[in-house]
C-alpha cells in the first residue's frame, strides 16, 4: 500500500510571478491526475520551491493538493545563522515538507553526512516531512561502490532519528544517483530498482520489515516524460524527485499521467 509521490524540485529556478503562474495552470491538469498509486496508495504531488517563493507557492498552490517543501533548512529552530531558513518557521508557514541530503548540497555546499542527519532530526522534530536523499558518484559506481554509498549516507543520515518518529512514516527515501542529475543521463530501470532494493533490504533489517514496505523510495536523476513509464513499472520505485522536467506544466503533468494506466 505504498504511495506514489511525484515530487518537483525547482532548485533556484522562478520567481514568485512565475510560481503564481505554474499554478494557475497546474489547477488546470489537476482533475486528470490520478487519485491511486499502482500500489494500492495514494498518488501525491509534492512541491519543494525556493525558500523565497514560499509564501507565493502556499497562496498559489491553495486547492491543487500540492504539499509544499522547502529545499533545505538549518537544524536549528532560530538563532545567529546568516542567511539561513528554519524548519520551524517553514512549518509556521505551511510546508509540510522538507528535503535533505540533495547531492548539490552536499557537493557544492560541503554538506557532510553530519549535517544531514543534524536536517533529517530537526526536520522531523519541526513536525515536518522529510526526504533523505542518498546516490553515488560516477566514480563510486564505476567502482562497485553504489550499495555502500547509498547504504552509509542513508546509516549516517538517519543515524538521530529515533524509532518512534520512524513510526509516524514521516520519512521517505530519494535515491538520486548523481551522474544522473541534471545531464539527461538517465539511470537504467533495473540500476535504479536494484539500487532501491538494497536501500529496502537495509531498511529492514534496521526497523524491520513492515516499516521498510512502507516507505516510499523515490528515483531522481533525468527523469522525463519519455522514460518514466519504464522506471515506474519497477516494482521498488514509489515516485520521482524532477528537477528540468518539473518546471513546465506540460512535462511535469506528464509524469503525473504515466501514473494513469
Ligand atoms: P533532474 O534533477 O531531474 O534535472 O536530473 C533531479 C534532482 O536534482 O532532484
Amino acid at each position: 500500500m505504498r504511495d506514489f509521490l511525484l515530487a518537483a524540485n525547482w532548485k533556484m529556478h522562478k520567481n514568485p510571478s512565475e510560481t503564481r503562474a505554474f499554478f494557475a495552470a497546474w489547477k488546470g491538469v489537476t482533475a486528470s491526475l490520478p487519485q491511486r498509486s499502482a500500489r494500492g496508495g495514494r498518488f501525491r504531488v509534492l512541491g519543494f520551491v525556493p525558500a523565497l517563493n514560499f509564501s507565493a507557492a502556499v497562496d498559489a498552490a491553495q486547492g491543487t493538493g500540492v504539499e509544499l517543501g522547502l529545499q533545505n533548512a538549518h537544524h536549528e529552530a532560530k538563532g545567529a545563522f546568516t542567511g539561513e531558513n528554519s524548519a520551524v518557521v517553514a512549518r509556521e508557514m505551511g510546508a509540510e515538507w522538507l528535503l535533505v541530503g540533495h547531492s548539490e548540497r552536499r557537493s557544492l555546499f560541503h554538506e557532510s553526512d553530519a549535517w544531514t542527519a543534524l536536517k533529517v532530526d530537526a526536520g522531523l522534530k519541526a513536525g515536518l516531512k522529510v526526504m533523505l536523499c542518498v546516490g553515488e558518484t560516477l566514480p563510486e559506481r564505476e567502482a562497485g561502490q553504489t550499495d555502500q554509498v547509498n547504504l552509509r549516507q542513508l546509516a549516517a543520515g538517519l543515524e538521530r532519528v529515533d524509532r518512534a518518529i520512524l513510526e509516524t512514516s514521516r520519512l521517505v527515501i530519494a535515491y538520486e544517483p548523481v551522474w544522473a542529475i541534471g545531464t539527461g543521463k538517465v539511470a537504467t530501470p533495473e540500476q535504479a530498482n536494484q539500487a532501491h532494493v538494497a536501500i529496502r533490504a537495509w531498511l529492514a533489517k534496521q526497523y524491520g520489515a513492515e516499516l521498510a514496505g512502507r516507505t516510499p523510495i523515490l528515483y531522481g536523476g533525468s527523469v522525463k516524460p519519455d522514460n518514466a513509464n519504464q522506471l515506474r513499472e519497477q516494482p521498488e520505485i514509489d515516485g520521482f524527485l524532477v528537477g528540468g522536467a518539473s518546471l513546465e506544466v506540460a512535462s511535469f503533468s506528464a509524469l503525473a499521467g504515466a501514473d494513469l494506466k
